[in-house]
């Protein structure tokens, strides 16, 4: 089980804005070493502190296939975008078995503070990219089946309801 609980579409708590961190402290420190190892036990590839029903400015991300490097962007800020686009399949850990077509820029900039506090700017493209731009829509309150169209959300918002009902423990049981 992750260590901390994730959010599944369509909670509202995943739609709050969230606030920049105020202090990189042993708080925040926590927080992201917490949030890593949700993400690792849930085979992530990013995690948003949105999705742990914390609304600060906090992302992790490990798109490396040995799961060896870690990024922490906290109070990120988008520096640049490629005015390149590609589409490419999504999913989500608030959106378990769910996977779809969204377009973004293939290439970013983006400018955060690390678990140190220390601000560097990291250049992204690919998967890197994309999941930067995932996770950051997180923070805004955005789940990436917003970008789907009207049918094709509503039809996995009621499979998502549908699921949460037959997980939900049976009456009377044990
Ligand atoms: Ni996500």
């Amino acid at each position: 089980m992750p260590l901390l609980t994730i959010l599944k579409y369509p909670d509202p708590r995943l739609q709050r804005v969230a606030s920049p961190v105020q202090a990189v402290d042993a708080r925040v420190r926590t927080l992201v070493a917490d949030m890593l190892q949700t993400m690792y036990e849930a085979q992530g590839i990013g995690l948003a502190a949105t999705q742990v029903d914390v609304h600060e400015r906090v992302i992790v991300i490990d798109v490396s296939e040995d799961r060896s490097q870690p990024l922490v962007l906290i109070n990120p800020e988008l520096v640049w975008a490629s005015p390149e686009r590609q589409r490419s399949d999504e999913g989500c850990l608030s959106v378990p078995g769910i996977y779809d077509g969204v377009e973004r820029a293939t290439a970013v900039r983006v400018l955060a503070l690390n678990e140190h506090g220390q601000s560097r700017e990291e250049a992204a493209e690919g998967l890197l990219a994309v999941c930067i731009q995932h996770e950051m829509d997180h923070l805004l309150g955005k789940v990436f089946v917003e970008y789907l169209s009207p049918l094709k959300r509503n039809r996995i918002k009621t499979k998502m309801l549908k699921r949460r009902e037959d997980a939900a423990p049976a009456r009377g049981a044990a």
